[in-house]
């Protein structure tokens, strides 16, 4: 698991519950642990009927707590183990969480470590319902987990599927990147971008040639997916406007598209008023002139395509009457980096423009790292060394919050 800048030394109080999918939080303790967070795990009597509090221990690094009445590790900041753990915790997530805990929770019942930690954190909660057979949805559940919401705890939706006694239904504790998806939503709320619309495209365009055929490029659609998860990281709303088929970051609104054309369309209709559009696709400057209605057969001689000229779509919300606020552009160059990029940069009418070399072979197109410099419209130059493609997507989010935040580059 690499690194999360938004988790980075965050303190995440995990409570466990006594549920068979408690086998699974010692994965997302891990992953946490693993993407830089500070994992505090207390777990509940039942749970420690299912694994151990060693199992925890040794994936996070840190003390277990599971007895209301003993003192809190040193690190922590008070003796008192109930208090200490939710003091200065960013986050409270409980998963799994049983229809018991949710119960005691709705009522303020503070009978162990878990609830009376829960009610003495002043930090946001996060829970995640995992119960077998009709327990999920039955009215004194649901109402428990309604009131939960009132308070503002974030629910995290059980799946459906088939439990552990055999029977089918919802209420299986998701698995570790939905969690780990929802959790970053979570953090994410007072970020800089908290109430801004960023529309973000993604991947190559595909161009039909007949039914089962098109013409389409090397872009995998990775450095604009971990665009759209660094903006939501940073607490935006994301509209996800893709012909890449990756696991759609949890939170963003994903909008499919295929042909240039498509993907022209949805950014007039998604971008209009928004705060930022971000165009990390690779579109097709041309498309096949007709489209065949028919497989095209094979024929002895050579086979002639007439190619017609794709809308460019940043000229396109050039032209908007609510054009978005900032516009990112992309510059893919194989010679002439930056004298190409700040054409594009000035013609395009962008407030930014990522420029990368794809002659490079040990990054770019469908490699996780990438090599860029960004161009600024007041001149500024800023040259990033190879860095995976999330760690430049922060780096190009920091530069859209201070456009769009402050109004300057
Ligand atoms: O293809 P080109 O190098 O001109 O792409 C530069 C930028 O323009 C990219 O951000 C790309 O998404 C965008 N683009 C566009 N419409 C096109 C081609 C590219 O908006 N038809």
């Amino acid at each position: 698991m690499e690194p999360i800048a938004l988790l980075k030394d965050k303190r995440i109080v995990l409570g466990v519950t006594g549920s068979i999918a408690v086998y699974k939080a010692i994965d997302l303790a891990s992953k946490l642990t693993q993407a830089g967070a500070l994992v505090d795990v207390m777990m509940t009597e039942a749970a420690q009927q299912f694994v151990t509090p060693l199992a925890f221990q040794a994936v996070t690094g840190r003390a277990v707590y599971t007895d209301m009445w003993a003192s809190a590790d040193s690190a922590l900041p008070t003796h008192i183990a109930h208090v200490a753990l939710g003091e200065g915790a960013d986050l409270l997530v409980i998963a799994p969480m049983t229809a018991n805990s949710i119960a005691k929770l709705a009522q303020g019942l503070a009978d162990d470590l878990l609830s009376v930690t829960a009610l003495a954190a002043r930090c946001p909660l996060v829970f995640a319902p995992a119960m077998d057979g009709g327990m999920y949805s039955h009215p004194a559940t649901q109402a428990n987990i309604t009131t939960l919401i009132e308070r503002g705890a974030t629910l995290i939706e059980p799946d459906e599927g088939r439990f552990a006694s055999g029977l089918v239904g919802k209420g299986r504790l998701p698995d570790t990147p939905t969690l780990i998806g929802q959790i970053r939503r979570a953090l994410a709320r007072s970020g800089p971008l908290a109430g801004k619309r960023i529309v973000v495209t993604a991947g190559g365009t595909r161009e039909p040639l007949d039914p089962v055929r098109y013409l389409t490029n090397r872009s995998s659609g990775k450095q604009g997916y971990a665009v759209a998860q660094a903006a939501l990281d940073a607490g935006a709303e994301v509209v996800l406007i893709s012909s890449a088929s990756l696991q759609t970051p949890i939170g963003a609104q994903l909008v499919a598209v295929d042909t240039a054309q498509s993907l022209h369309d949805a950014v007039l209709e998604h971008s209009a008023g928004a705060d930022a559009l971000v165009m990390t696709a690779a579109v097709a400057d041309y498309r096949p002139a007709t489209q065949a209605q028919q497989k095209i057969k094979k024929s002895d001689g050579d086979l002639s395509l007439q190619l017609a000229r794709n809308p460019d779509i940043l000229l396109a919300v050039k032209e908007m009457a609510q054009r978005p606020k900032a516009v990112v552009g992309f510059a893919a160059e194989s010679e002439n980096l930056l004298a190409n990029a700040q054409d594009k940069l000035v013609r395009k009418g962008l407030d930014l423009l990522v420029a990368n070399d794809i002659s490079a072979t040990d990054a770019g197109f469908a490699s996780d790292y990438n090599r860029v410099t960004l161009l600024g419209r007041d001149g500024s130059q800023t040259a990033i060394d190879r860095s995976s493609k999330s760690a430049i997507a922060e780096v190009i989010v920091e530069h859209l919050s201070s456009l769009i935040v402050k109004g300057s580059a």
